[in-house]
């Protein structure tokens, strides 16, 4: 479904209408930072992390905040009320702009281009949670920056799909020995009754559902460790999960072709799934 209207710039406009010169470095260089929101029942969930989340990206690539957190606020606000569906994933993106001639060197004065977008929010169907999915492993070829949110990529994009090609949804990256995260999610894993995640760092991007889970974890009383985890342990998980704002929580049952514990989705996935289901049902919806 093509979303009504858009924000550029300054305009609200219907998507196909929207342009961007080919100058700006965020199409020559991909030279920019982006946040994916998702909003339930037309609120966009936890907002002020997301975008604490984007002041820190920001930060990373030296590039002014164009908005205050009120004017962000009010700009997703209104393309939250124009898109079609109460929930939604609102992609927000800013690149360092259109230059006058190419050059990797920063302009001496940058006017940023603000995109921000809602498409309809299409969580993993029951099925695909119930099946649960197939990972392979890489290793995590991407730069010394993961923990910005950079719209450069490149490596993300072809790490992923060597998943696809192999017929599974996520690759689960190895650095140097240690699980980092996925080439768009965390991951988690479940040994001996005790959920297991990577320590934040700049080899990762601090998922905002990754922080949900923890807290959830918390709460419940389900025993967690946050540490770096080794890749033979990975392959012994009981439970492997990957977590996202659009996927939100998902079991991993294989991986590189053999399977993750009983080859089926876990006890300990269905109490986090469920928490998180009641989580939002509470937070966002209300009721
Ligand atoms: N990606 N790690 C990477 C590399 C990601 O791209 C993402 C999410 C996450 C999870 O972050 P969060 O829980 O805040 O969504 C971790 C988004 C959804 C995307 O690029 O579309």
């Amino acid at each position: 479904m093509v979303p009504v209207s858009v924000y550029l710039n300054g305009e609200f406009l219907p998507l196909d209408q929207a342009r961007v010169p080919v100058m700006d470095r965020g199409f020559l260089f991909g030279d920019g930072v982006y946040e994916v929101i998702p909003v339930y029942s037309r609120r966009p969930f936890r907002l002020a992390e997301h975008l604490s989340r984007l002041q820190g990206s920001l930060n990373g690539i030296r590039l002014a905040n164009p908005h205050t957190s009120e004017q962000w606020t009010a700009l997703i606000g209104r393309i939250v009320e124009l898109g079609d569906t109460d929930d939604q994933s609102v992609l927000l993106q800013i690149s360092r702009g259109p230059m006058a001639v190419r050059n990797h060197a920063f302009p001496k004065v940058v006017t940023p281009t603000v995109f921000i977008m809602g498409e309809p929010l299409v969580t993993p169907a029951a099925e695909l949670r119930e099946q649960g999915i197939g990972a392979v492993s890489a290793a995590d070829f991407r730069w010394l920056h993961c923990d910005l949110k950079a719209t450069s990529l490149l490596a993300n994009c072809l790490l992923r799909q060597m998943a696809i090609d192999a017929g599974c949804v996520e690759t689960l990256l190895f650095r140097d020995g240690y699980l980092s995260e996925g080439a768009a999610s965390n991951i988690f894993m479940i040994k001996d009754g005790t959920l297991l995640a990577p320590p934040k760092s700049h080899l990762m991007l601090t998922g905002i559902t990754y922080d949900v889970v923890l807290e959830l974890a918390a709460l419940h009383g389900l025993p967690h460790e946050v540490r770096d985890l080794r890749d033979e342990e990975v392959r012994q998980a009981d439970e492997l999960w990957m977590t996202s704002s659009t996927k939100e929580v998902l079991p991993i049952v294989s991986l590189d072709g053999r399977p993750v514990g009983t080859g089926k989705p876990g006890a300990e996935f269905a109490r986090m799934f469920g928490w998180y289901q009641d989580f939002k049902q509470r937070v966002m919806r209300g009721n």
